[in-house]
């Protein structure tokens, strides 16, 4: 988290007014995701497995935030980014699935699932290379907060419902191999161990 923060604040202070915009251009591309690491008590783990905090107050820095994450997600192709996984431990996440818009999430409360349930195939960007089916829950509705400070209550089916539940789950510091039968959990975990001795 530190190393994050620290790489914004030491380019700015370097940096001309009319560079601005450069510099944040820069800021985006220096964005880290953390990495879940196949060891207990990592720095990295520890973050990705804590209970983030409300935001609560929307202010420019938490609109700048989210268009960072933004294009952090877009940069690493992925359709959602939590806060944990960019080492801020707020409840904010962004969401651009297929065939969707981008959005932001700030302070979200699921209100609402599905009794029906669907086995889907997925990723995390905190866990390159690895996929898994997940059973989640068809339609949900949630409650959220925009950059903006405008609330907002949205139904979503099929895959923003996927990716809101995932990202969701990494506010709570849930990962989505959490939620895998343990022959599937083990099958990941052998993954990560082979990856990190392939280096
Ligand atoms: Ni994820």
């Amino acid at each position: 988290m530190k190393k994050i923060l620290s790489i914004p604040c030491s380019f700015r202070a370097y940096t001309i007014p009319f560079l601005h915009n450069t510099a944040l251009f820069l800021y985006h591309l220096n964005m880290e995701i953390i990495r879940l690491e196949n060891k207990d008590n990592s720095e990295n783990n520890r973050v990705l497995r804590q209970k983030s905090k409300p935001v609560k107050n929307i202010s420019g820095e938490i609109r700048k935030t989210a268009q960072e994450m933004l294009d952090t997600m877009h940069r690493d192709k992925g359709v959602g980014l939590a806060g944990p996984q960019v080492g801020l431990l707020k409840r904010i996440f962004v969401t651009h699935a297929e065939g969707d818009q981008p959005r932001v999430f700030i302070d979200p409360s699921i209100i609402w699932t599905s009794q029906d349930q669907v086995r889907y195939e997925e990723g995390c960007l905190s866990i390159p290379g690895v996929w898994a089916h997940v059973t989640r829950p068809e339609k949900i509705k949630i409650q959220a907060w925009d950059e903006k400070g405008r609330a907002f209550t949205l139904e979503a089916s099929g895959l923003l419902a996927r990716v809101i539940l995932h990202e969701y789950d990494h506010l709570e510091g849930i990962l989505f191999i959490d939620r895998l039968d343990t022959a599937g959990r083990a099958k990941v975990l052998s993954k990560l161990e082979k990856q990190k001795k392939a280096g």
